[in-house]
């Protein structure tokens, strides 16, 4: 008998039990025993093992997986086609992230897939479960590579010449792990097949913990960037450099770091050191160049150059005054990103109801829905994180919280796939 209490209580755990074990097979790939962090980065082994594992899931489901030109992976339900429902995330992840940043809105769309079959929806619209190549830029500097690859907003000759810490190319990386680089690049034809995209996302702060909710939606992503800064002086002799001889570049580095924290905190910014080189790194020698980048976002653009400009600033009077030399470049920079107006609302009146309504969550991580939302109507859901900590192991979801948003992202989608 449909729609009685049993009946419900055992979607759900079939639901919960799908995602579970989605879930399970999932964790151990790519995990450093050590910190018990991931370091899944593009074209690696564990990134072979994770599309490996998507690949199987989707088929497993009968969906048709294909590698597009820049290397992301689309798994159709049904005929590639226009106006194509689109959901999805990336598998790869920062160097000892999270297991939950990326890998949950690719569990989820897969979970979600599950449901959407139990629930008897058969798509009227082309379908499609994303996995985006390289979102994180741990490995080649640039995130969300394979969305800019796929909208154009990075060209193939740059994306092809960007190297690893091993001087290792995007071009030859992508060529040894089995794709061919010489097609990368713009995919109009692809891209105008994308209808409407979502991005199920674990929350990477505290928003959701404060209003008691499981699950919110994204309203705005902050325009961020990443800026490398070279310092080079002269490498030299620790025992026997006078004080007044030296140019140690390492020093300008330092009060860099500490302008970025009072930039930041000067413009109700955000701005992070959390990469640094040292050559040639010994305790016994003065570094003859510290290479390091800078982090940093805003809630709007010209709040976000001030304090690049002022963190700039300080890095050249240090360099000046310690006879180094400083040398900036922009790596990326991603405008702000205001998430399509209409298509929020439509997803939190399907998520949430009149006297519980859905927050809407301002955020300052990046996504592949950020770069898309420029082509293509865009909403991102967001789950409950109770550590409030991401790009770190401590980065959580609870299953029950998971699995609202399984039932979340399957609404929606039930949704936009009536329509
Ligand atoms: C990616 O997750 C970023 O926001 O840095
Ligand atoms: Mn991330
Ligand atoms: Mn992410
Ligand atoms: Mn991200």
């Amino acid at each position: 008998q449909p729609g009685t209490g049993d009946d419900e209580d055992e979607d759900r755990a079939g639901m919960s039990e799908g995602f579970d074990r989605l879930w399970a097979e999932l964790q151990p790939l790519g995990r450093n025993r050590t910190t018990g962090g991931y370091r899944r980065f593009s074209w690696g082994e564990a990134d072979a093992d994770v599309r490996a594992w998507f690949t199987d899931a989707a088929a497993a489901r009968g969906l048709t997986v294909e590698t597009d030109r820049n290397g992301n992976l689309w798994a159709w339900w049904g005929d590639p086609g226009p106006d194509a429902v689109v959901t999805g995330s990336h598998l790869d992840s920062v160097p000892d992230g999270g297991a939950f940043d990326g890998p949950l809105g690719v569990v989820s769309a897969l979970a979600a897939v599950d449901e959407l079959k139990r629930r008897g929806v058969r798509p009227d619209r082309p379908f499609a479960v994303t996995v985006f190549v390289e979102e994180e830029g741990a490995r080649f500097g640039v995130p969300c590579l394979g969305s800019r690859l796929l909208t154009g907003a990075i060209t193939a000759e740059r994306a092809l010449g960007l190297t690893d810490a091993d001087g290792v190319t995007w071009e030859r990386a992508m060529e040894q792990a089995g794709h061919d680089p010489a097609r990368i690049g713009a995919d109009p034809d692809l891209l105008g097949r994308i209808g409407v995209f979502i991005e199920l996302h674990v929350e990477q702060g505290t928003a959701l913990i404060h209003t008691d909710s499981a699950v919110g939606v994204a309203g705005s992503v902050w325009p961020h960037g990443r800026w490398r800064m070279d310092f080079t002086g002269q490498g030299d002799h620790a025992g026997t450099t006078r004080l007044a001889d030296r140019k140690d570049p390492m020093l300008p580095f330092a009060q860099t770091v500490l302008a970025a924290r009072a930039a930041a905190k000067a413009h109700d910014a955000v701005a992070t050191i959390g990469k640094v080189h040292v050559a040639p790194n010994g305790t016994n020698a003065i570094p003859s160049r510290v290479r390091t980048w800078l982090d940093a976002r805003a809630p709007d653009e010209a709040t976000l150059r001030a304090v690049v400009d002022h963190v700039d600033a300080a890095a050249r009077s240090a360099a000046a005054a310690h006879d180094v030399f400083h040398a900036r470049y922009e790596e990326s920079y991603t405008p702000v990103v205001d998430l399509d107006a209409a298509l929020r609302d439509r997803v939190a009146s399907v998520i949430g109801t009149a006297d519980r309504p859905v927050p809407v969550l301002p955020t300052g991580a990046g996504h592949d829905a950020g770069v898309l939302a420029s082509s293509v109507p865009t909403a991102m859901v967001f789950v409950r994180n109770p550590t409030g900590i991401s790009h770190a192991p401590q980065e959580f979801a609870r299953p029950d919280d998971c699995h609202q948003g399984v039932t979340a992202l399957a609404d929606v989608l039930a949704d936009l796939l009536a329509e």
